[in-house]
């Protein structure tokens, strides 16, 4: 098959796969899948990633009535209010006031300012990165949250979407959407290109959490 056959959405995936893995095996993501993290640990993953969604949403909201890349925002989607609700719950309501960018968070979230309000394809990179990747992974996080951690609803709302019954279903068309754009073969590469970025950002998180925390991320 040649790149040119290749639906864009395929091709994503297959090249990013590589990262996909050495970020879903970065030691603090491991620790959580184990049980092995404590609550303050996993308060400070939403906390963390309530700054990155923030911004992108933000980004969401301004390209909402574009019409290339408007269709990718759902509302469906947003986490924004159920971060709000989790972090709540779980720190109480001083959380804002003790929430302080890790440097990765703060290099992610720069970037996502620096290219996702101008590029419509960096904005659908990082779109894509979160959204596909808590719609795919996000679920079987959401299943040792319950299964280990005990916690079915307050406290992992953020990886709960109500009106998304059945996340197989939107990824399809989703994906549909990726295969529907008509961008050249450049702006194809950006795409790929700030998605592996998008992909080392969320692992430098997740490494900056580790050091961060006193976690036993060696496994016991
Ligand atoms: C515990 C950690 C994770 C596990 C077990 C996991 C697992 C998976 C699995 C099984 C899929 C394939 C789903 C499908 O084919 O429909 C998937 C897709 C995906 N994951 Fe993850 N994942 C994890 C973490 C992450 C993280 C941290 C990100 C991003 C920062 C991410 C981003 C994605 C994306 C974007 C896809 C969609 C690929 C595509 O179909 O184009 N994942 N993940």
């Amino acid at each position: 098959m040649t790149r040119s056959d290749e639906s864009l959405s395929a091709r994503l995936k297959s090249v990013t796969w590589d990262e996909h893995d050495r970020t879903n095996s970065a030691p603090f993501i491991v620790a959580l899948m184990d049980g092995r993290l404590d609550r303050d640990a996993y308060a400070a993953l939403l906390g963390q990633s309530y700054l990155f969604y923030r911004e992108l949403e933000r980004a969401g909201d301004a390209w909402r009535s574009d019409p290339v890349v408007g269709p990718f925002v759902s509302d469906a989607l947003v986490r924004g209010p159920a971060l709000e609700a989790d972090l709540a719950w779980l720190r109480g309501d001083g959380w804002r006031d003790e929430l302080v960018p890790l440097p990765a968070t703060q290099r992610y979230t720069d970037r996502i300012r620096a290219v996702c309000f101008d590029s419509p394809s960096a904005f659908v990179a990082h779109h894509y990165t979160r959204y596909l990747g808590d719609l795919s992974g996000g679920q079987i996080v959401r299943s040792k949250l319950r299964n280990i951690y005990g916690l079915t609803s307050d406290g992992v709302r953020f990886y709960l979407f109500d009106q998304v019954p059945k996340p197989k279903v939107f990824k399809d068309g989703y994906r549909g959407l990726l295969d529907e754009l008509r961008w050249d073969e450049p702006e194809r590469a950006d795409l790929v290109a700030e998605v592996n970025l998008a992909f080392r950002l969320n692992r430098a998180v997740f490494d900056d959490l580790g050091d961060a925390l006193e976690v036993d991320l060696a496994g016991s």
